[in-house]
């Protein structure tokens, strides 16, 4: 064997090992999975060297990849597509072409990324946006939000709540044609996270009028308090989103500052004075048995009050909606939530579905054995239209 071949063999090797990823039995279309899994293990792996280098924050690197992703707004035969501000928040309005007799129902979308990253410009987000407003004859409004590290919890909220009370207007209504009682929010990941701490305080907030006719979540993340639910132990090294990452994007939405993330890790970040929030999310009571498995519930531990005085914003329920008292959730609009089995966030979707119950509150939960993280941006994936077109009906009959 010549020494090229041996190299040639060893490099073979190493990029096989690279690429492969071990997937559970029921997922479909592994190879295509893994190659995207495979895209964005690199570039985590760039960004955490540059980090280790001390040239740029892991996100802010991720960050320079999103442009390739984005695309100009373009209308098509269908759908209207332009760019403007609401109270200045960019956002990305979807307004059907085909004419209509009555005013149309209306969807805010709020586009995922880990608070971090992502923006309504990004194909995936872009054709999602197309296909509802196309498939609903509704008008979408898609959202943009300012970004963790730079702008830290609770400016993302503030810029998506900004955005919606400056839509819910009666003249803005009138002006794109909308019903106004026949308004929805939704979000994925952390833009499921923005939609239900939106909807929440849009319920509580007397200068509001309008009521949001329902709420649709898809695999959305709601509470800091429990990074070690069944779900996080299950998929704590799974594709597109394992448990650092997603630990990581919570600490970095709150806090530069890591001491948060790692008190998070060692779950040393709930001050005693807060714990009663574990109530909330407490896995034990609020998982239905199909989750909780033969995984045992440790009561968890409150740690010292320092981090919690110098960043209250993790346990403000604008950050995690699942702390939120039964008196906060009632009244809530009827609601979908999307879970998807191999997902860190998986528990934190069940909960709320659970505590909204509770409170009375209508849901449908549409639960994905075979789903995981990211699917439904994933581009033309079986499981993720499936997932879309499941969403896409909800809305259609609720909204
Ligand atoms: C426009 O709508 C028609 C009918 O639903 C569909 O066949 C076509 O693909 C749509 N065009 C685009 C660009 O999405
Ligand atoms: C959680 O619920 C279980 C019972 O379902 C209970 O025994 C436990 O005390 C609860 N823990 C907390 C922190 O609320
Ligand atoms: C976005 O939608 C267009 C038109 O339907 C399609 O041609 C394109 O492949 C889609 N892009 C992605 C990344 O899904």
């Amino acid at each position: 064997m010549g020494r090229k071949t041996g190299v040639l063999l060893i490099v073979g090797v190493f990029l096989a090992y690279y690429i492969y990823t071990p997937l559970p039995d029921n997922i479909e279309e592994p190879w295509r999975l893994m190659f995207f899994n495979t895209l964005l293990k690199s570039m985590t792996h760039l960004a955490t060297f540059a980090e280790v280098l001390g040239i740029s924050n892991l996100f802010d690197t991720m960050k320079l990849f999103s442009p390739f992703d984005e695309v100009p707004p373009t209308s098509d035969e269908n759908v209207t597509v332009t760019e403007t501000t609401f109270n200045n928040v960019p956002v990305r309005v979807y307004v059907p072409r085909r004419k209509s007799e009555t005013l149309r129902r209306a969807l805010f979308y709020i586009h995922g990324g880990g608070w971090c990253l992502g923006s309504a410009a990004m194909v995936n987000y872009d054709n999602l946006s197309r296909l509802t407003a196309h498939r609903l004859d509704a008008v979408v409004i898609s959202t943009n939000y300012r970004l963790a590290p730079k702008y830290n919890f609770p400016i993302p909220f503030e810029d998506v709540y900004n955005s919606l009370k400056w839509f819910l207007q009666q003249d803005i209504l009138e002006k794109y044609g909308v019903h106004p009682e026949r308004i929805g929010v939704s979000g994925d990941s952390a833009g499921g996270n923005l939609a239900a701490a939106v909807t929440q305080q849009l319920l509580h907030d007397p200068n509001i009028k309008i009521k949001l006719k329902v709420q649709a979540l898809i695999y959305p993340a709601l509470q800091t308090l429990d990074m070690d639910l069944p779900s996080y132990r299950e998929n704590a090294f799974s594709f597109f989103l394992p448990k650092w990452i997603m630990v990581r994007f919570w600490s970095e939405y709150i806090t530069t500052d890591r001491s948060l993330e790692k008190a998070m890790l060692s779950k040393q970040h709930v001050p005693v004075e807060a714990s009663h929030l574990f109530n909330f999310v407490n896995w034990s009571s609020l998982l239905p048995e199909k989750f909780k498995k033969s995984h045992f519930y440790n009561s968890p531990t409150a740690g010292p009050s320092q981090l919690a005085k110098k960043y209250p914003g993790f346990l403000d329920v604008r950050a995690a909606p699942l702390l939120a008292d039964d008196s906060k959730l009632r009244g809530l609009p009827p609601t979908y939530v999307l879970t998807c089995q191999y997902d860190v966030l998986r528990d934190d979707g069940v909960m709320y579905v659970t505590r909204l119950k509770n409170a009375g509150v209508q849901v449908t939960h549409n639960h994905a054995d075979d789903g995981f993280h990211g699917a439904l941006y994933l581009p033309n994936f079986k499981i993720g239209e499936r997932l879309k077109n499941h969403y896409i009906n909800w809305l259609s009959e609720n909204l």
